[in-house]
């Protein structure tokens, strides 16, 4: 029974927090950018089987999207580069991804679904209206948008 208890306990707690990496206040500048800079484009969120059966089964024409939406970008980034087992690394490495990509976009550099893309014509580039550091933090916002079981119950917390 206490060996339960203290498993369930252990298993919380790794489901529950988010990695130390994880900083809120950098997160919420990301997605100030996001919204100012990007979001005329890419929906922020959206239920992932919705966002399937809209690309696989109807050709997009369900929701007639510009882009792909934020969080299966997020998702697509983690699952595509490098490995979650290194989260600081893994940073790194996505940031200079999305660096290059919004500087010189080309679709044959995508990480997104074969599927999903080939709705879109290739973004264009972001050279001159996003500064390094604002590109820097809308990727960190980009990382922790999907995949962490639900990080935004975090960032909806104040005392984290
Ligand atoms: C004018 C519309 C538009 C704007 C504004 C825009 N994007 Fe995009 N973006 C697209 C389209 C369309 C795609 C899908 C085609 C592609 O990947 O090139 C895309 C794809 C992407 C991808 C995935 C690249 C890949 O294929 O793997 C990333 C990352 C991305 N955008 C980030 C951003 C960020 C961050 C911003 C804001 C700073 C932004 N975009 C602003 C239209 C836009």
């Amino acid at each position: 029974m206490k060996f339960i208890f203290i498993f369930c306990l252990v298993v919380s707690s790794v489901f529950s927090s988010p990695p130390e990496e994880f900083d809120k206040d950098q997160y919420l500048v990301g997605e100030q950018i996001f919204d100012n800079k990007c979001s005329s484009c890419h929906v922020k969120s959206m239920d992932i089987g919705l966002l399937m059966n809209n690309f696989i089964e109807h050709d997009n024409k369900v929701l007639n999207l510009l882009a792909p939406t934020g969080n299966e970008i997020s998702f697509r980034l983690k699952s595509q580069i490098g490995s979650k087992d290194d989260v600081e690394f893994q940073i790194e490495e996505v940031t200079d991804f999305v660096k290059d990509y919004l500087i010189n976009p080309d679709k044959a550099k995508t990480v997104c679904l074969e599927g999903v893309i080939k709705h879109f014509d290739t973004m264009p580039t972001m050279k001159g209206k996003v500064t390094e550091q604002e590109m820097e933090d809308v990727t960190f916002f980009l990382y922790f948008l999907e995949g962490w079981n639900g990080i935004n119950k975090y960032y909806e917390k104040d005392e984290f």
